[in-house]
């Protein structure tokens, strides 16, 4: 079917014969002398609806278009009209119109009130024909397409890593394991792949094998985490996209990652201004204003040390005290970045013994390479460091963290054969999908999010 998209439709010269195609938003019918009939028609192309006008000069105006209901599906052909109404400068003056599926207006769910994010949570097949969901699949796909295109102009190459692997990337061991042996049976010799095998946490372990002969890299994909953590802020299945930067220290990292989320937002804003002006609208006064204040504003560095420092001089009770060698925790990240410096933070130069073991250990001996980059309301949008590149310190870091270095050889020749200083960060893609939109709960901005005790569709 040749069809124009309703995005290009709406901005079409009076007069154009076209045809489109979509789902009923709402469908008003007046009776009386002069019936006619006005149907909000959207097709996911944009958050608007074109508005489509129908008469009984239309051969099916009884039997089909008198019935259209809110998520019938229709494909109409006529000619752009200056539009009568409000708020559109077009629409369409159908001169024929077909339907395809019909929608039991008792029985659809998706009603013309605000259905509440938990409900619509429990139908996340239909929550698409919403704005909101509409809206936020439309900026995901933005920020996508601006994550490649940042990497492909910097000549960065995209690697694609496994799902399936036998590493623990962060060693926190909270792996989803993937066997076909039957109940009763954890021979990991026995299973598919002759070895225990799991769900990826993390492309980079892989991802450095190319880094460490192609340059600079990156992957993107799903990731997995089997971390029970019940909050808006985690799931356990996310898309992770990670760079890793070769002949780069440290510093060289955490410019990338500012250069890299400030071209996110600000591309977010020149590519989607009618979703950004709804999620402002509706979602969060703040989030537009909060966008543009990081667009301007240098991010503040400072180390977990001085962190630690600004949050024990901060005068308030935390519900878990700061304390050198602690992770930090929510509310200190939110406190760092909402109320102390009101930006995004880069914090640096962590504890070795809360960090994985692939991080550069420093010359204090206490500290290893890392940075995390806070935000205001969600914390932790980006992980990332130094990779240790001295294979003795590497080998003593795996045992430290009671790791065996021999599982990990393939990982370890790199430092063996031309090892090289690199680093690389991972930004959480729902984390920053929720920075841009001002959604409140992770859940919301994945089609289909996994979380305890949730992965039915
Ligand atoms: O800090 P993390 O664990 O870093 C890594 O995985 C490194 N291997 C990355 C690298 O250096 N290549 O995770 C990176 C980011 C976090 O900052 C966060 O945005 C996101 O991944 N993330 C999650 N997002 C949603 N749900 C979860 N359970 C997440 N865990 C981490």
């Amino acid at each position: 079917m040749q069809r124009t998209r309703i995005i290009d439709a709406l901005t079409a010269a009076v007069g154009t014969e076209l045809t489109v195609a979509g789902w009923v938003r709402t469908a008003r019918h007046h009776a009386g002398t002069n019936p006619i009939t006005f149907v909000m028609l959207n097709d996911g192309s944009c958050m608007a609806a074109l508005q489509v006008v129908a008469t009984p000069e239309l051969a099916n105006y009884e039997d089909i278009v008198l019935k259209l209901s809110p998520g019938c599906s229709v494909v109409v052909t006529g000619r752009l009209v200056e539009s009568q109404g409000k708020g559109q400068k077009v629409e369409l003056a159908a001169a024929s119109l077909r339907q395809f599926g019909s929608a039991d207006a008792e029985h659809y769910p998706i009603q013309a009130q605000r259905h509440s994010f938990e409900f619509l949570r429990t139908i996340a097949h239909l929550r698409p024909r919403t704005n909101t969901f509409g809206a936020v699949a439309r900026v995901r796909n933005a920020i996508c397409a601006i994550i490649h295109e940042f990497f492909q102009k910097r000549g960065f190459l995209y690697v694609h890593t496994p799902i399936i692997t036998a590493s623990d990337c962060e060693g926190a061991g909270e792996l989803f394991r993937v066997t076909t042996l039957p109940p009763g049976k954890s021979d990991p010799a026995e299973d598919f792949f002759g070895t225990a095998t799991n769900l990826t946490v993390s492309g980079q372990l892989e991802v450095e094998t190319y880094c460490c002969a192609m340059g600079d890299v990156y992957t993107f994909g799903p990731t997995f985490r089997a971390e029970n953590s019940n909050t808006p802020r985690h799931l356990a299945e996310f898309w992770m996209v990670e760079p890793e930067i070769a002949f780069a220290d440290l510093s060289d990292d955490a410019d990338l990652a500012e250069e890299f989320l400030r071209t996110i937002f600000s591309e977010v804003l020149t590519r989607c201004p009618e979703d950004m002006a709804f999620f402002e609208k509706w979602i969060d006064k703040e989030v537009v204003a909060t966008l543009r204040h990081v667009i301007d504003n240098d991010f503040v560095r400072l180390t977990y040390t001085e962190a630690i420092d600004v949050l024990t001089k901060a005068g308030r009770e935390w519900a878990y005290a700061p304390e050198w060698g602690k992770d930090l925790q929510t509310e200190h990240e939110r406190y760092l970045t909402e109320e102390n410096f009101k930006k995004p933070v880069i914090v640096t130069d962590y504890p070795s013994s809360i960090k994985p073991f692939y991080m550069r250990l420093s010359d204090d001996g206490r500290t290893v390479a890392a940075m995390d980059v806070l935000v205001p309301r969600v914390g932790e949008i980006i992980g990332g460091s130094q990779r240790e590149e001295r294979l003795d310190v590497l080998g003593a870091r795996m045992k430290a963290q009671g790791m065996n270095p021999e599982d990990y050889g393939w990982y370890l020749d790199l430092r063996r054969y031309g090892t090289m200083p690199h680093a690389g960060f991972g930004l959480g893609l729902e984390r920053a999908v929720q920075f841009v939109t001002g959604m409140q709960n992770i859940r919301d901005v994945i089609p289909f999010p996994r979380t305890p005790g949730n992965a039915k569709f």
